[in-house]
């Protein structure tokens, strides 16, 4: 019987809320009032004049202060047993699910994704929750042979302790999720300081992860500061040994200041960083199926995914009908209001507008625009034929493919985080797709098992998709990347685990002798002359 895929959720019914929310810390299950660091707005990048949230931002101070109620609370939380912390889960998630066009329209009120992917969003964290619910009753040690007589050995999972989470604002409730979740299923307690341009849905997340899962005051707090304050009390709740664990989403550069910060701590953080995932389409690809993975994978979320195409990488015999079939369906492709059914909406905040502006620039003469009617911001001046709503009521930009990009070129080599993806050729596939030194996600289409397998084996990528985006993990699978898109570290599934627990091994001797190990050991004689 054929399966019929998820049925499509209707768009959100309640109207849109118009008042701004008040978004304050919540610091041992108390919000904070005062603003040390003054106010900020959260907009509407799809409608400036639509302020989503008004946010109370903390200082280096605040966050020591969340880090010591977290510290406070940990034990009491880890003497809880995992399954019951696993029913909290189980509770959280079935509350997420209760609430999950709610949640979206919150996603894509504030940072601008359609509202197709903001539900997917919202299911990634009832399927991390789903995931974990039974690690609830698992947690497993194991019981190991000792080699001595009357002794055994065990090992067990603690948990890390109290835990520090810092998050971008592109996946403002999925990622969080991935950290949030198995770091409180293992008995930790958290800090979480989500980025301040999705300062509503993180709110909104806080709440129901606190209301679902019955959270003890200090388990789980949240603090908004920018990234300097950030930084700044971060240091000074390690200096003050607060926090165990960092986890961190968000740029390289910032993440080796972390991965910098946490190593003179002797930890290491779990770090998810920027990718510049390239997409091969060999000489055996179906076109058609490369051409709407790189649409979705490097305009979804107009392109400011980790996980967003960087580079197609394009066998020469390929490449033009490939380049053809992609400007067209980018051309045709919906851009504009993400409560409608588009492709993409706005950039996510003005922030990434800014930068990307300087991305565009590196567009040189060698380089060839394709894929829409100008380049740049969307404006009345340089319209978008087919644009969904008013461009100018916020910030959107043309999808734009670049072809020619070579190593060497700034847009080949760097992340160019927004909706653009470059084109470039081989003839031989060798090193093309680990050139600009990322690792996060990548893809190849191919008919041939041979090409597949040895593009995994040669990539530097955490994640491979054969005949798939670089988009779209799912997550009960090791996410997490390589070289500048990482430290190693991987999130998500049991390997998650390795993150928020550490590993503790139990000799126990019942000889009532003291048996030392490597030298009271019984060894058999083998009679090593033998031969048949
Ligand atoms: C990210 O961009 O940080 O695979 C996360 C994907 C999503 C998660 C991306 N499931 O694109």
């Amino acid at each position: 019987m054929a399966e019929s895929p998820r049925p499509p959720h209707p768009r959100p019914t309640h109207p849109r809320p118009t008042h701004p929310r008040i978004v304050s810390a919540v610091i041992g299950g108390r919000p904070v009032a005062d603003a040390p660091a003054g106010r900020v707005r959260s907009t509407n990048p799809a409608r400036l004049d639509d302020v989503v949230a008004e946010v109370a931002l903390g200082d280096a101070a605040q966050l020591v202060s969340a880090a010591r109620a977290a510290r406070e609370a940990q034990q009491a939380w880890a003497d809880v047993p995992a399954p019951v912390r696993g029913r909290a889960i189980a509770h959280i998630g079935r509350l997420v699910e209760e609430n999950k066009e709610a949640l979206a329209a919150i996603v894509t009120r504030e940072i601008g994704k359609p509202y197709a992917e903001a539900l997917g969003e919202v299911q990634e964290i009832i399927d991390t929750c789903d995931f974990f619910i039974g690690e609830g009753r698992r947690l497993y040690g194991q019981t190991v042979p000792s080699e001595m007589p009357d002794k055994q050995l065990f090992t067990f999972r603690n948990p890390v302790g109290a835990v520090a989470v810092i998050t971008a604002g592109n996946f403002p409730v999925a990622v969080p999720s991935w950290y949030i979740v198995p770091a409180l299923l293992c008995g930790n307690t958290v800090v979480w300081k989500p980025a301040e341009y999705s300062a509503a849905a993180a709110a909104a997340f806080h709440e129901l992860f606190c209301r679902g899962g019955g959270l003890p005051a200090g388990v789980f707090n949240v603090v908004h500061a920018d990234g300097q304050a950030t930084f700044a009390g971060l240091e000074q709740a390690l200096d003050a040994g607060l926090i165990d664990k960092v986890g961190f989403t968000g740029s390289s550069d910032v993440g080796a200041r972390i991965g910098e910060l946490t190593g003179r701590h002797l930890q290491s953080a779990c770090l998810e960083l920027g990718g510049k995932n390239p997409m091969v389409v060999t000489a055996n690809a179906d076109i058609d199926l490369a051409v709407e993975g790189a649409l979705f994978a490097g305009f979804g979320t107009a392109g400011q995914r980790c996980t967003s195409l960087g580079t197609v990488i394009c066998h020469e015999s390929v490449h033009d009908e490939f380049l053809t079939r992609f400007a067209e369906a980018t051309a045709a492709a919906r851009v504009g209001d993400p409560f409608q059914d588009v492709l993409y909406g706005p950039m996510l905040d003005a922030r990434f507008a800014e930068r990307f502006e300087k991305f565009l620039g590196w567009v040189s003469p060698q380089h060839k625009a394709l894929g829409s009617t100008g380049v740049g911001r969307i404006t009345a001046a340089n319209p978008r034929d087919g644009f969904v709503g008013d461009p100018e009521a916020g910030i959107f930009y043309h999808p734009t493919i670049i072809d020619g990009v070579r190593p060497g070129d700034e847009i080949f080599d760097n992340e160019t985080f927004g909706p653009l993806v470059g084109v470039t050729t081989y003839r031989t596939l060798d090193e093309l797709a680990n050139a600009p030194g990322y690792g996060l996600s990548s893809s190849i289409y191919t008919s041939d098992a041979k090409e597949a397998f040895g593009f995994r084996r040669g990539v530097s990528a955490g994640m491979v998709s054969v005949n798939n985006s670089t988009s779209g993990a799912e997550a009960h699978l090791p996410f997490g990347g390589n070289g500048k898109s990482g430290n190693g570290s991987r999130q998500s599934g049991m390997w998650v685990l390795d993150q928020f627990t550490r590993w503790q091994a139990l000799n126990w001797d019942y000889s009532g002798k003291l048996q030392k190990a490597q030298m009271d050991v019984v060894e058999l004689t083998p009679d090593r002359d033998f031969r048949l």
